[in-house]
């Protein structure tokens, strides 16, 4: 398949671009919309009411979006979950039950680690579910089940519209995990689900915050380091912000959970450092607006991504404010994700480094 560019000037910018229509397409795989519910396309070969584990494996940005699943499944589903970068699972000697879940996540389908794991947990008789975007690839064909992502060729070496994709399949997943384990109603899967549909068009209003990102941009390509700090399903989008950034702007950057600044990164913080604070205006709001007044106190320059109310009740001064619109909580992974690529993808752009193929990376890394 011939993919250009569009009007873009980066693979990068146009698949980033494409979220709300390729997000669009993913759930409406997975979501009966009319009806408001879930509809998985395929039988589960286990009960999920039976399982006592679940365990993910991934690596990069599909591990982030695994964690953001973590928080999805034990939330709705009560269903404990074990989480690793892949290049750990099957070297760590993780006690496996046989009859478990386990669900492995690849843009590519080909990654020589997540591969690795995959087999390590069918030796362990555990049944393996798989999240891919390539339908062709090794780790499709080796898995009992394939939830594929509809996000269509994806070119740019650092990920975007695949890991929204991930999101998307992955809070279809937990949600059916919870109603089949008695622990979501009909109302609270309607719920969930209207929330879901909804995030396409919160993606497309989140990319009007482009001109304002682009100034940005121009300050954050002058700056030697940056701080990403997040809350709950924010501490992973804190995490992936600051891999996309590194990657393709090669400057420092950490992610980090909010509460945990104290312990050891508020010591970096200065009038030098941005620190971007992710914090739509959830149950831990509060709690992360005191890390930043930690923050604000060093005269650390605060970028805070987060929604009309959170805006309003923060009481600190921040550099610059992104405003998104309210969202129910559960899709604020999918839809920050947006701003924090821009972020990255615009710095990288000012700065001038080759967006698509940056140095040293490689789309899909197939040695271990
Ligand atoms: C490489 C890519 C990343 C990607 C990771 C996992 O490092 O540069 O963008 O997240 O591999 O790839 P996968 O294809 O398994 O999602």
């Amino acid at each position: 398949m011939l993919v250009d560019k569009g009007n873009h000037k980066h693979f990068m910018a146009k698949e980033i671009h494409e979220q709300p229509e390729v997000v669009g397409h993913t759930l409406a795989h997975y979501i009966d919309m009319v009806h408001e519910r879930v509809a998985l396309p395929s039988e589960m070969p286990f009960d999920w009411k039976k399982l006592k584990r679940l365990s993910i494996s991934a690596c990069g940005t599909a591990f982030y979006a695994g964690l953001v699943a973590k928080y999805w499944f034990e939330r709705f589903a009560k269903l404990p979950v074990e989480i690793d970068i892949a290049s750990e699972f099957r070297y760590r000697d993780a006690p496996l039950e046989e009859g478990d879940l386990a669900i492995f996540i690849s843009q590519s389908g080909e990654t020589a680690d997540t591969l690795a794991s995959l087999r390590y947990a069918k030796e362990h008789k555990l049944h393996v579910l798989s999240v891919v975007n390539v339908p062709t690839s090794t780790i499709a064909r080796d898995s009992d089940v394939v939830m594929p992502t509809l996000a269509g060729p994806e070119i740019g070496v650092a990920s975007t519209k695949a890991f929204t994709c991930q999101l998307a399949v992955l809070a279809c997943l937990a949600i059916a995990a919870g109603r089949a384990r008695g622990e979501l109603s009909e109302a609270d899967e309607q719920k969930l689900v209207h929330a879901l549909i909804e995030v396409p068009r919160l993606m497309t209003q989140a990319l009007t915050l482009e001109p304002q990102i682009e100034k940005l941009a121009v300050e954050l390509s002058k700056t030697r380091d940056v701080l990403y700090l997040g809350r709950g399903t924010s501490f992973p989008i804190a995490l992936e912000g600051a891999l996309k950034l590194k990657e393709i702007s090669y400057i420092h950057a950490e992610g980090y959970a909010a509460g945990e600044l104290k312990h050891g990164p508020i010591a970096l913080i200065d009038e030098k450092m941005p620190v971007i604070v992710i914090a739509p205006h959830d149950r831990v709001f509060d709690k992360t607006v005191s890390n930043m007044q930690e923050v604000a106190a060093r005269g650390g320059r605060i970028i805070l991504v987060t929604d009309p109310k959170g805006s309003q009740e923060s009481t600190i001064d921040s550099a610059h404010t992104l405003t998104l619109p309210e969202m129910a909580s559960t899709v604020t992974p999918l839809v920050y994700a947006v701003p924090v690529q821009l972020m990255a993808y615009h710095t990288a752009a000012v700065i001038g480094t080759d967006v698509d193929q940056p140095r040293n990376l490689a789309k899909s890394v197939t040695v271990e």
